[in-house]
């Protein structure tokens, strides 16, 4: 990774193809259309800020989390070289060590498992159901030919749907929460312990299926867990970084502890670029910047994801809470309100998006940046991939030269206005490394826009209120009483009314 200025450093628009690179990743700002001057002025801001030292601060363990007073450290839990990283004066690797190795070992332990079934949600589930689901055509099963199965949804049509081709003697359980209180979670894992009762499994045997990941160990003990099937992680670790704790478990159970590795190994090269390139090579930093400017000059309210990779079509729900859970705020770090912070993430796996949202973002009147993310080498061994694979890569490239240049007609309704912008990022391919190393630049990139936005990108407590309505309102819908008519307001009251009739 050279850290050497790049002659056209200073216009990262106009950068040779592929001379802005981390990780294999390239990024191409082409069709950012950001000139020189507003580069620069991009540059100054990042230095008014001070963003390289905001970086400095979050990856030693500096308390970027101001609102509850920790330090973000997911990127320890990447540090394959063991290298010490501390808090509160304590070395943290010691541990995240001792559970890569318990880990290794499970991935060694497990014969005959036909079912692994991840219970979990928000960041207790987007991170390894995506890596498991882009890394299989690419990574080598282990041959137990395990089937992962993940639940999130309290609707338990997920969790039946699973339980249907379960088989329950054969089936290991992870209940993945930090909080270990989520009640998602909780229900689906009471759920699962009838069905395991349902199909006639002693206690022991239930006892032996289950398994915890969690920072709320005690928690995770109290519901029963043995000591020995929880696999913690730490309360510096976000819920939303946590894939690179033992919540990544699925993946080294299904591909092998090796592969889980090179997934770790793929995103601390993306850290060590993060934390060694200047600002104007450093690719997160970079991305950052040309959303902030886009937004600040069109204004716009959203931005679309499309990769054009199907493993990669759950990408855009990882995105979206990573991006919009830690940056979609309206107070700044000293408690001031503000005015812009994260646009709303959409995005979905190309070609099919082009058939759905595309000809808003062609003609709509409001300028939507687009990332696209793109894959040079095939994802499939039919005999015909190369021909899809080009129509694939056809298609991102002409969807962007078309955002970029539009067309002119006479006909109103025809003409493309096109300078909409787009960033290409280009991955050499879809394996472990390369995941690892995109999803680190895009929660490094939402730490920088964080930064430019002043907000804390480490905390969520717009999600709480709804949660702590529920609870009266299922106690309503579960109770027999009549409604107290106080406690809700009168909408909520009529629907309740209506849904116990
Ligand atoms: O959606 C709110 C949230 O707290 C997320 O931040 C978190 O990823 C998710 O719930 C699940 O939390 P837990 O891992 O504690 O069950």
């Amino acid at each position: 990774m050279s850290t050497k200025p790049h002659p056209s450093a200073a216009n990262p628009s106009s950068a040779a193809f592929g001379s802005l690179q981390a990780a294999g990743i390239i990024l191409d700002l082409a069709y950012q259309s950001i000139d020189q001057h507003d580069w620069a002025d991009l540059f100054t801001k990042a230095d008014e800020i001070g963003l390289k030292k905001q970086i400095e601060s979050l990856l030693t363990g500096g308390l970027v989390n101001t609102s509850e007073h920790r330090p973000a450290l997911h990127t320890a839990l990447r540090n394959l070289d063991k290298k010490s990283v501390l808090h509160n004066g304590q070395d943290v690797m010691p541990a995240i060590a001792e559970v890569w190795q318990r880990m290794d070992g499970l991935c060694n332990k497990w014969v005959g498992v036909t079912d692994l079934i991840h219970i979990g949600i928000g960041g207790s589930d987007f991170g390894p159901r995506l890596a498991v689901q882009a890394l299989a055509h690419s990574a080598n099963k282990t041959n137990r030919s395990m089937r992962v199965h993940f639940a999130a949804n309290v609707d338990s049509a997920e969790l039946s749907h699973i339980l249907e081709r379960a088989q329950a003697n054969s089936t290991k359980v992870l209940i993945v929460s930090k909080s270990f209180s989520t009640a998602e979670t909780m229900m689906n894992a009471k759920t699962i312990i009838n069905w395991f009762k349902a199909k006639n499994l002693t206690s022991s045997q239930i006892q032996n299926s289950l398994f915890a990941i969690t920072s709320n160990t005690k928690a995770a003990e109290s519901f029963g867990i043995q000591e020995e099937n929880i696999f913690p992680f730490w309360e510096w670790v976000g819920g939303r970084f946590s894939v690179w704790s033992a919540v990544g478990l699925p993946i080294a159970l299904q591909y092998g502890f090796d592969t889980f590795k090179q997934f770790l190994s793929g995103a601390n090269a993306m850290d060590q670029h993060f934390a060694s390139a200047p600002i104007n090579q450093n690719l997160p930093c970079l991305l950052a910047l040309a959303l902030f400017y886009q937004q600040g000059k069109h204004h716009s309210k959203a931005y679309a994801v499309v990769p054009y990779a199907h493993g990669l079509e759950l990408f855009p729900f990882w995105l979206q809470q990573l991006d919009m859970e830690s940056n979609g705020k309206s107070t700044d770090r000293q408690g001031n309100s503000v005015k812009v912070s994260s646009p709303a993430v959409f995005g979905s796996a190309g070609t099919n998006a082009q058939h759905s949202y595309f000809q808003l973002l062609h003609q709509g009147p409001e300028i939507i940046p687009v990332d696209f993310i793109a894959v040079k080498a095939a994802m499939s061994t039919l005999p015909e991939a190369q021909d899809h694979h080009n129509a694939l890569l056809a298609n991102c490239l002409a969807q962007a030269q078309a955002l970029a240049n539009g067309k002119e007609s006479t006909d109103p309704n025809l003409s493309y206005s096109g300078k909409r912008p787009s960033n290409l990022i280009m991955l050499p391919k879809l394996d472990a490394y390369h995941l690892g190393a995109l999803l680190a630049l895009y929660e490094h990139r939402a730490f920088c826009l964080g930064a430019l936005w002043n907000l804390n990108s480490f905390d969520q407590p717009g999600v709480e209120l709804g949660k702590v309505l529920a609870r009266p309102i299922e106690d309503a819908l579960k109770s027999d009483a009549p409604l107290d008519s106080h406690a809700f307001d009168d909408v909520t009251a009529s629907r309740i009314e209506f849904l116990k009739k």
